[in-house]
């Protein structure tokens, strides 16, 4: 297994200033070595927001062909710029429509990061969706928000807690997740990575091992 970063600052700074929505950069590191080093040919996002998550995978075109779907019911103007960017060196599709319609005709995904509504509801008809379709590798955001400030308990959160549940009580998928609290950073929020695939779960765990462990200011 490979590690690879990419200066996301230096490049992307102009996102990150936004939102507070966005995944940390300790996991969108996560994110993109699982891209890197796993053999996804079709990959989806749900739920792009300003585009902080989008980068992760727009830099795998920089070393791979892979084909991306960016799915979220409101496109907003950097996440259109930067897929642009991407554009150049591979394929990117926008999709602006509700997660669920887009589902329905959908079909042959490797991966899905989601991180749309996070409301149960939704979760769990794009849980049924996904893997009506048969995919095996999915990536969650916020999965364990049960003790933040703010989001406990509140419905508005409950999707992603409950998935994950789902994911590990099956003797079909095998489970991670990082949600460690570290000071000035909201890991503890949970990023959870769910696969059907007994090699890909071990490069999972040394990936997550490897970005749970680092000191970011390395990167940064
Ligand atoms: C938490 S933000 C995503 C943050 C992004 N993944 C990041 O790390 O920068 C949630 C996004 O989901 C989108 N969204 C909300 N409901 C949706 C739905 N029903 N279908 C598709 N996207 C939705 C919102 O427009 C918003 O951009």
């Amino acid at each position: 297994m490979n590690i690879y970063s990419y200066p996301f600052f230096e490049k992307y700074s102009f996102l990150y200033k936004k939102t507070s929505w966005a995944i940390d950069i300790r996991h969108l590191m996560v994110l993109h070595n699982l891209l890197m080093n796993l053999d996804f040919k079709k990959v989806l996002e749900i739920g792009c927001h300003y585009g902080v998550s989008s980068t992760a995978f727009i830099e795998t075109l920089n070393y791979k062909n892979i084909e991306i779907h960016f799915c979220d019911k409101r496109l907003t103007k950097s996440i259109k710029v930067i897929a642009k960017q991407g554009m150049l060196n591979g394929n990117i599709f926008l999709h602006q429509e509700d997660s669920l319609s887009f589902l329905e005709n959908q079909i042959n995904f490797d991966f899905s990061f989601i991180d749309g509504f996070h409301i149960s509801e939704q979760l769990m008809s794009e849980f049924e969706l996904l893997t009506a379709v048969g995919i095996k590798n999915i990536l969650l955001h916020d999965t364990n928000t049960y003790l933040i400030e703010n989001i406990n308990n509140s419905i508005f959160f409950d999707g992603p807690p409950l998935i994950a549940k789902r994911l590990l009580s099956s003797k079909n998928w095998y489970c991670i997740e990082d949600k460690q609290y570290r000071e000035k950073e909201e890991t503890d929020r949970g990023l959870f990575f769910a696969t059907q695939n007994a090699q890909i779960f071990d490069m999972a765990c040394e990936i997550f091992e490897y970005w749970g462990k680092i000191n970011l200011t390395q990167l940064i």
